[in-house]
């Protein structure tokens, strides 16, 4: 995202991933943009597909006491979500970056950082058998929670702020037609369960399963009967099932870096936090920061001014904030946590019942879910 945004602006930049083209396309992720991921897409010239293909949703169900409760966030908020996988988001960018200049560099390795705080920080890696050294005047650290870039921070530059969860998410693609024309997230009392989908051929389907979960103990039919079991509602409504082509487990973490730059080294997206997947704001986030990078990086070549690339972490920061809390939050509404005593989930009915029923209640579900404002306009 940051490459072509630089790229449309006339800024040279190199992209290197650890990983294959292949690999990078096919790992499934979530898939719920906010309308601000949206805009920037098509923005950046790589959004053609994503309106042709994109599946546009004006709101969410809650279910919980076996009833569906509406949420309209079109009527809440004049706002609405597109359902994308992030993998097609991926080879939409990779596309676009293929055609340019200065196409991704796939399957590099030994990469690090150096120098970080001098004026040309270095980064040295390994491609096709050749040691190569690249002399930058910035390095974007979009490399994931599990990447080299946060770590080449010193540890007392660098405050993080976490909290693991006691369970996890099973996540299966299956073809079956979406049941629902919209997502259904579920608390029941035997755990938390997602109905989503990615077209109108293939369905999504997540369950609250324990952290270190063998998937080889979830054979197709007791995912398929647990889903059904936590998943129906009296209407009527059921998921359809259909031959699972893809299963996984997601863990739940939320973490946060501060501050999100060290020298020239800028942290964004993964490699500076992580939300639990409950709302999707994962990758919405990381479009977040890079909309903020990019717009600062933009504004230091064109003006010589560097306020905005000093700015660029309290800027993001204020609002992954707010990301976090909705996701903790909503993670701590839908999830039974081990241990817990009747109150607890009479707590959890409760404030369900409130945010469906409530307009305040659903308002606050309904604005945070699209996607809280971004003051930093698109640089193009
Ligand atoms: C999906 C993932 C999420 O984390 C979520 O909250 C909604 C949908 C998905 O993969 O479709």
């Amino acid at each position: 995202m940051l490459g072509r945004l630089l790229e449309i602006n006339g800024i040279d930049s190199v992209i290197l991933e650890n990983h294959s083209k292949d690999y990078v396309i096919d790992r499934v992720r979530a898939g719920v943009l906010e309308q601000g991921t949206v805009d920037l897409m098509i923005a950046s010239g790589v959004g053609e597909r994503l309106q042709r293909e994109g599946l546009r949703h004006d709101g969410v169900w809650l279910a919980f006491n076996g009833d569906r409760h509406h949420i309209n966030f079109r009527d809440l908020t004049g706002q609405s979500i597109v359902v994308y996988g992030q993998n097609e988001v991926l080879k939409d960018y990779i596309a676009a970056c293929e055609s340019s200049s200065h196409p991704p560099y796939f399957e590099v390795s030994d990469v690090s950082v150096d120098e970080i705080q001098s004026a040309t920080p270095k980064v040295r890696f390994r491609k096709d058998g050749i040691d190569q050294e690249l002399i930058c005047d910035f390095i974007a650290g979009c490399d994931g929670f599990h990447g080299i870039c946060r770590l080449a921070v010193p540890a007392s530059h660098r405050h993080c702020y976490e909290k693991v969860y006691p369970f996890a998410w099973l996540g299966i693609l299956a073809t079956a037609a979406p049941s629902s024309e919209e997502l259904v997230y579920a608390l029941h009392d035997r755990g938390f369960a997602l109905f989503s989908m990615r077209s109108p051929q293939v369905t999504r389907l997540y369950l609250q399963c324990s952290p270190d979960e063998d998937i080889t103990q979830w054979p197709d039919h007791r995912i398929w009967k647990e889903l059904q079991t936590r998943l129906e509602t009296s209407d009527g409504w059921r998921i359809n099932q259909g031959p699972i082509f893809q299963k996984g487990v997601t863990p739940m973490r939320s973490f946060v870096v501060d501050p999100m730059r060290y020298g020239n080294l800028f942290l964004a997206g993964d490699s500076a936090h992580i939300v639990p997947p409950t709302g999707a704001k994962g990758l919405n986030l990381a479009a977040a920061d890079i909309r903020v990078l990019a717009h600062a990086i933009v504004a230091y070549y064109k003006t010589g001014k560097s306020e905005e690339l000093t700015n660029y972490s309290s800027t993001c920061l204020r609002r992954i904030w707010k990301a976090q809390r909705f996701s903790w939050w909503m993670t701590s509404m839908l999830h039974r946590f081990g241990g817990e005593n009747d109150f607890d989930y009479h707590r959890q009915i409760a404030e369900l019942d409130y945010v469906t029923s409530s307009p305040a209640g659903m308002t606050c579900l309904a604005e945070n879910y699209v996607g809280l404002p971004i003051d930093t306009p698109i640089p193009v």
